[in-house]
């Protein structure tokens, strides 16, 4: 019999299965609900198909319009595989981070659209201009992801040809998200702002992304863009603009300005840092007077790679670790069996683990063995903790290196914003206890999607705001620091 393989984002699962295997059989395994019994009625076991085919029965297309699903939806519980597919797994979505913060604004007539641009996820919201009130939100899994994970791979396909697909794939996944919430709230649209790392700006821009590629990782093209809504297929008005907003430097882009702007950091007369714990780990560091602004290689062990049995925040990972009554307690996202562990629990797990003297200070585990239990099935292995060891190294040598160049000590930030949709279910408590950041539990604060929030500020604030902030702001070059290994090997220590 014919089998056909199923893959599954963002869990990055293969499966193999027989001609005509309904997928309520197979998916149901990974934490996809089926409330309603397959009568179609719920939507709750939509999938996204991001590759292959599934055809819709007359029924099958009913329902979803019924549910007010676009083209790439399926209902699992209609569908069957007869060919090889790709899949996002619509439970993934939940765990994308909105934004409802509240923040000062001026009224001003009509709507607009905020976007964030993530190399994992995109989040767009319809913003109400005279009440800074959300409107609608859409939520979606990176269409880029399928040519691979992290920035440094997204380039390399870049490089190898893909450029203008990856282009027209964000910019079509984009445009489909404002419809969708057109469709719900038909406004008339005056700005959309989209913010993102310098990697997402340049592809979404179509630009040349190769001068990141190589040292001394310049690129001239990180200036704001504006485009018309024909520039990218978009068949909706837009009144007045859609722009990109400009990066601060190689590697850290609008998202991160975006940040400070939220955090209105350039406003502080205290020294306050914001850490962002995505894919790649950004930091900034100042105050009203400087700012200095650094990425760092932290990312991809919170993001569930290079740990083995990592996985980003989705249905069957571990998302927190407790120690209660001596014993290590494991909440799974989606209340499934535990299949592996992401960030903020890797976090959780190495602070306990330090806790009950399993790990020494040079991150070795105690009982000379290869690995340690965390449940019955998921565990760490030695490799793991050294990872993580590289990745709280690269966060604290990069805090403490910028607040060199701002001639301050550690101890003088009042306070740390912790932003990134996985920033937001971190336990501080045990942060701190892992070493990553070297202050108090009371100075850090979760704060949340800050990229959106910053987005939907420059709805309202326009450019000046950007030009006060970038005018205040250093880009730093970590690696260049001749102090950076000597301090990067010191903070891998527990
Ligand atoms: S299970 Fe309810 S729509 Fe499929």
């Amino acid at each position: 019999m014919n089998k056909h393989t199923i893959r599954l984002h963002p869990l990055g699962k293969e499966i193999q299965v027989n001609d005509q295997t309904p997928l309520i059989d197979v998916l149901h395994e990974f934490g996809i609900e089926f409330p309603c019994g397959g009568k179609g009625t719920c939507g709750k076991c939509k999938v996204r198909l991001l590759d292959g085919e599934i055809e819709t029965t007359e029924i099958h297309g009913k329902r979803k319009e019924q549910l007010g699903l676009s083209n790439d939806w399926r209902l699992a519980c209609f569908s069957s595989c007869t060919g090889d597919i790709t899949l996002e797994i619509e439970q993934f979505n939940h765990l994308i981070l909105a934004d409802e913060s509240e923040f000062d604004f001026s009224p001003q007539p009509g709507f607009g659209i905020a976007v964030d641009l993530g190399t994992t996820t995109v989040v767009a919201q319809l913003v109400d201009l005279s009440s800074a009130k959300v409107l609608a939100v859409e939520t979606l899994l990176n269409p880029q992801i399928r040519f691979g994970a992290d920035l440094i791979s997204r380039i390399q396909a870049c490089l190898d040809g893909h450029s203008t697909e990856m282009t027209q794939k964000i910019r079509s996944a984009i445009g489909i998200m404002i419809v969708l919430m057109l469709k719900k709230h038909p406004v008339e649209l005056q700005k959309v702002v989209l913010v993102g790392n310098s990697v997402m700006q340049l592809i979404f821009g179509n630009c040349d992304v190769s001068p990141l590629s190589m040292y001394p990782f310049h690129n001239e093209n990180l200036g704001l863009k504006t485009f018309l809504p024909e520039d990218l297929d978009w068949n909706f008005q837009v009144n007045q603009s859609i722009q990109f907003f400009p990066s601060i430097g190689s590697f850290v882009g609008s998202d991160i300005l975006a940040g400070i702007a939220a955090t209105g950091l350039h406003r502080k007369e205290n020294y306050t840092a914001l850490i962002d714990l995505g894919t790649n780990g950004e930091i900034v560091l100042g105050n009203q007077n400087q700012i200095v602004c650094a990425s760092t290689a932290a990312g991809p062990a919170f993001e569930g790679a290079n740990i083995s049995m990592g996985m980003r925040a989705v249905t069957g990972a571990i998302s927190s670790l407790s120690l209660v009554d001596g014993k290590i307690e494991a909440c799974v996202i989606g209340n499934s069996t535990a299949k592996g562990i992401c960030g903020s629990a890797l976090i959780d797990a190495v602070s306990i683990l330090r806790k009950l003297d399993l790990i020494g200070m040079f991150g070795e585990i105690n009982s000379g063995e290869v690995q340690i239990h965390l449940t019955e099935k998921v565990f760490l292995t030695q490799k793991d903790i050294n990872e993580f060891q590289l990745a709280k190294a690269a966060i604290a040598a990069g805090l403490t290196i910028l607040a060199g160049k701002l001639e301050i000590q550690i101890s003088e930030i009042q306070e740390v914003y912790i932003a990134g949709g996985f920033g937001n279910y971190i336990n501080i408590g045990n942060l701190v206890a892992a070493g990553m950041i070297e202050l108090p539990e009371e100075k850090i604060h979760k704060m949340g999607n800050t990229a959106l929030i910053g987005a939907k500020i420059f709805l309202f604030s326009g450019a000046e705001l950007t030009d006060e902030i970038l005018l205040k702001t250093r880009h730093i070059n970590l690696e260049g620091d001749p102090n950076f290994q000597d301090i990067y090997v010191d903070k891998m220590l527990f």
